[in-house]
C-alpha cells in the first residue's frame, strides 16, 4: 500500500497547475446517460473517483472512449473523455459499486428519466456522516417516480416517463440539486428548483444540460427553472478548475511559506476560502491566467469561521484550513455546519503536535510554535490533504499511511508540490 512521505520545512515556489473538478466531473459523466448521442468531456481528471465512475458507467452500457493520454511534457492537460449511451444495457447500479463512491448514486435520476425504471443501491453512511438521500427522493417523486426501498435498493419506476413539477428543498443539497436537475432536463415540461444548491460544479452540469439542449434559468442562483426535452443531443463541455484542490494548494503555499501561482485557478469560485486565508496574513492576488499565493515570513494570524453551502466556506476545505491555523499566533475556532462528524483529521493533526480541542461541531485551535513529523494515518480524502499541509509545516519526516484515500481527489499531488520545492515522495511497496 502506498504512503507519501514528507520532510517539513521547505519553501514553495514556482507553478502549480489546477486540474479538472473532480466533483464537476463526476455528475457531467452521469449526464451522458441522459442521450443517446457522444458527450465530450475535456479536462477531466485522472482520479481513482473518475475511474470507478467510469467502470460503473460502463456497466450501464456507456461507451467510453479517452483520448489525451497523458504523457511527456503537456502532462498536466486533462484527459478527454466521449461517451456514449446508446443503448443502456442495465439500469442497476450495485451496491458493491454505489457503497465505493456516494456519487454514483447520482445515477438515479438519469436512469429513471431515460429509461422510466432504475434499480440503484442506498449508499450508506460514510466516514464523514451519516448522509441520508431523503432529499433526492422526495425530489424524484415530485417528478413521478415510483419509488420503493427493497433489500437496500431503491427500486424506481415512472411508467409513463417524468413530468416536470416544483421542488422546494428543505435542504442545501449538492447531490439532490444534481440528482433532481438531471432528471428534469428529461421531464415533461417545466421543473423549478427552489433551494437549489449554488456550487459551481451544479452550474457547470447546468451549462452542459444546456448545451445538450435543455433551457435552464437561473444558472448559478438558487432558483433553477428548467424547461425539459423528450431527447437531447450530445455536446462538447470543458469541466471546470477544481475549487478546493486551488484552495488546497493554497493553503499549502501559506503554510509551508513561499511564492506560487496556482495556473488556471477561478478565484471566484472560492472568494469566501481565499478571504479567510488573506485574514492569516497569507497575500492572495488574481493574476493573469491564476491565483498567486505568497507569505513570506509574516506570523499566521488566527481565524474563526464556519463551514456553509457556496458562496460560504466550503466544508471541503475545512480540514485543511485547522491545519493550517494549528500553527497561528493565536487561538483559532472552526465550526462545521455540513457534515456532523468531519472532525478524523483532528485526532491526527494532534499526533504532530496540534493543540485542538473539540466541543460537539466546533474545534478550538490553539496555535503551537513547531509541530514536529509522525507517522498518521489518512481517513478520508480531505482529511487526508490536511495531513500533508501540516507535515509540510512540521519539523522532521511525516509518513502519511493509507494515501488511497487523496488519490480520489487529488492528481499527482506529490509531484505538483515537489516541482515547487516540497520534499514529498511516494513510497510504493510490494
Ligand atoms: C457533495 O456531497 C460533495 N460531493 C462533497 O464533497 C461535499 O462535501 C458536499 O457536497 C457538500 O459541499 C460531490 O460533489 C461528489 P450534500 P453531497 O448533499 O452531495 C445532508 C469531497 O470531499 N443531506 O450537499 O453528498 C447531508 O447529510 C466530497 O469531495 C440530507 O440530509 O453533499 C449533509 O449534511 C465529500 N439529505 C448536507 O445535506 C439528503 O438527501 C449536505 O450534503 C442529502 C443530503
Amino acid at each position: 500500500m502506498d504512503r507519501i512521505k514528507i520532510t517539513g520545512g521547505n519553501k514553495l515556489s514556482g507553478t502549480i497547475p489546477i486540474s479538472g473538478a473532480k466533483n464537476a466531473a463526476l455528475p457531467l459523466m452521469i449526464a451522458s446517460l441522459l442521450t443517446d448521442d457522444r458527450l465530450t468531456l475535456k479536462n477531466v481528471p485522472n482520479l481513482a473517483d473518475v475511474n470507478l465512475l467510469a467502470r460503473i458507467l460502463r456497466n450501464h452500457g456507456v461507451d467510453l472512449a479517452v483520448d489525451g493520454k497523458r504523457a511527456g511534457p503537456v502532462a498536466y492537460l486533462g484527459e478527454t473523455f466521449h461517451l456514449t449511451a446508446r443503448d443502456i444495457v442495465d439500469t442497476t447500479a450495485p451496491y458493491e459499486m454505489v457503497s465505493r463512491m456516494r456519487a454514483s448514486f447520482w445515477v438515479l435520476g438519469p436512469l429513471i428519466a431515460r429509461m422510466r425504471k432504475a434499480r440503484v443501491s442506498l449508499p450508506g453512511g460514510c466516514a464523514i456522516g451519516t448522509r441520508p438521500v431523503d432529499l433526492h427522493l422526495t425530489g424524484l417523486k415530485a417528478l413521478g417516480a415510483e419509488l420503493d426501498i427493497d433489500g437496500g435498493y431503491v427500486l424506481a419506476r415512472a411508467p409513463n416517463g417524468l413530468v416536470g413539477n416544483r421542488v422546494t428543498f428543505p435542504k442545501v443539497s449538492v447531490g439532490a440539486t444534481h440528482n433532481v436537475l438531471m432528471a428534469a432536463a428529461l421531464a415533461k415540461g417545466e421543473t423549478l428548483i427552489e433551494n437549489a444548491a449554488r456550487e459551481p460544479e451544479i452550474g457547470d452540469v447546468a451549462e452542459c444540460l444546456t448545451k445538450m439542449g435543455v433551457e435552464i434559468e437561473g444558472i448559478g442562483t438558487s432558483t433553477l427553472r428548467i424547461q425539459g426535452k423528450p431527447r437531447l443531443e450530445g455536446a462538447i463541455h470543458s469541466v471546470l478548475p477544481d475549487r478546493i484542490e486551488t484552495g488546497t494548494f493554497a493553503f499549502a503555499v501559506a503554510a509551508a511559506g513561499g511564492d506560487v501561482i496556482l495556473q488556471g485557478a477561478c478565484g471566484r469560485h472560492l472568494q469566501a476560502a481565499l478571504d479567510t486565508l488573506s485574514r492569516t496574513g497569507a497575500t492572495v492576488e488574481t493574476v493573469e491566467g491564476g491565483i498567486r499565493v505568497a507569505r513570506n515570513g509574516a506570523e499566521i494570524s488566527p481565524v474563526t469561521l464556519e463551514t456553509q453551502p457556496f458562496p460560504g466556506f466550503p466544508t471541503d476545505l475545512q480540514a485543511q484550513m485547522m491545519a493550517l491555523v494549528t500553527r497561528a499566533d493565536g487561538n483559532s475556532v472552526i465550526r462545521e455546519t455540513i457534515f456532523e462528524n468531519r472532525f478524523m483529521h483532528v485526532q491526527e493533526l494532534a499526533r504532530l503536535g496540534a493543540d485542538i480541542q473539540l466541543h460537539g461541531d466546533t474545534a478550538t485551535i490553539k496555535g503551537v510554535k513547531t509541530l514536529r513529523g509522525a507517522p498518521v494515518m489518512a481517513t478520508d480524502l480531505r482529511a487526508s490533504v490536511s495531513l500533508v499541509i501540516a507535515g509540510l509545516m512540521a519539523d522532521g519526516e511525516t509518513m502519511i499511511n493509507r494515501v488511497y484515500h487523496l488519490d480520489r481527489g487529488f492528481e499527482r499531488l506529490e509531484e505538483k508540490l515537489s516541482r515547487c520545492g516540497a520534499d514529498v515522495t511516494r513510497v510504493t511497496e510490494g
